[in-house]
């Protein structure tokens, strides 16, 4: 479209002039924000761009391939992966306390960008993702702060950096039609939130690789059946919870003592308020079984019909 495609010209004008012949960093989290903005500036700017992927081992099934395959592939930019998973698991060992999970997450994220990102020589910007939206709900020094407790991505405010924000002055759904006028896929585009601390807070309790594993597995073959159902859209946020706890189930001729899986799918305009979505009996039929027939340690499952409030969408 004409404003979109004039918006991308004036942009990539800004930002030649801003950078000049200086290195931009970005650190992509696989999200929209941080995915648009590193296209907008590569369209810019080219290799002058790098680009960081931090995987804390806390993503979906198939998310980190994904990102990498976007950006190295399609589009050709300079990405690094940081392999981080075992700092991760290692922080995260006997914390049970889901706040507690939130910041040793979010503190983690950036030791190691900020260790990471020093071994780069020369680097004078750092690329976000901050929307019109993230400065004025929250004021944008509140915006640093609450970011860099929070959320995987939010980045020290004293860091050497100086900053560049390209989509500071647009709202989500105008990021998604940028987003799509630069040929990012839609799954890219369209991908339904998903918290910093990912699937770190949907382990409810201690984090323990054979308990992602479930929740990743559980996860993929719920987004599979929505996406047979053609559900994508119609549901805000749809994923696994794995809740820390066991009960009795019978398989073959022997009992099990193995975990529920919780499925929770909402819809919403903005995240504040929530209700449940009325995700049909026959996709949510088809959805446990083959969760119980595929996912190992999965004897049971639970549908979430709690509306926020008084629940919250994520259970941590
Ligand atoms: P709740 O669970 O508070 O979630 O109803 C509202 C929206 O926020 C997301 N969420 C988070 N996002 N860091 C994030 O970046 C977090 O710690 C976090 N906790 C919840 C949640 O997925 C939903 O979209």
């Amino acid at each position: 479209d004409w404003s979109m495609a004039n918006f991308i010209e004036i942009e990539i004008a800004k930002i030649r002039e801003q950078v000049g012949d200086k290195q931009v960093l970005c650190a992509l989290s696989g999200g929209v924000d941080s995915s648009v903005v590193a296209v907008l500036i590569h369209k810019a700017i080219g290799d002058q761009l790098t680009c960081m992927f931090v995987d804390h081992n806390l993503n979906r099934k198939g998310e980190v391939e994904q990102v990498m395959k976007t950006f190295t592939e399609d589009f050709d930019m300079k990405l690094i992966k940081i392999d981080a998973r075992e700092r991760f698991m290692n922080k995260l060992a006997g914390v049970s306390d889901p706040e507690q999970k939130r910041k040793i997450i979010g503190n983690e994220f950036i030791y190691v960008f900020d260790e990471e990102s020093s071994k780069l020589k020369d680097m004078d910007f750092l690329a976000q993702g901050t929307l019109y939206t993230d400065i004025i709900e929250s004021g944008t020094a509140t915006a640093q702060t609450i970011k860099s407790h929070h959320n995987v991505g939010g980045l020290p405010e004293d860091m050497k950096f100086k900053l560049i924000e390209p989509l500071n002055t647009l709202f989500k759904d105008e990021v998604r039609a940028l987003g799509l006028e630069l040929g990012l896929p839609e799954e890219v585009v369209w991908r339904q939130p998903f918290p910093g601390p990912g699937l770190g807070i949907r382990v409810l309790g201690e984090v323990t690789e054979e308990k992602l594993e479930i929740v990743r597995e559980a996860d993929y073959i719920l987004r599979e059946e929505i996406k047979n159902a053609g559900l994508e859209r119609d549901i805000w946020q749809y994923f696994a919870v794995l809740p820390d706890i066991r009960s009795v189930g019978v398989m073959g001729d022997g009992r099990t003592y193995d975990y529920a899986i919780g499925i929770r799918g909402v819809t919403s305009i903005d995240g504040m308020t929530s209700d449940w979505a009325r995700i049909p009996y026959d996709v949510l039929e088809k959805i446990s079984v083959r969760i119980v027939n595929e996912v190992k340690h999965v004897n049971r499952v639970l549908y979430d019909i709690t509306s926020k409030p008084p629940a919250t969408i994520e259970w941590e």
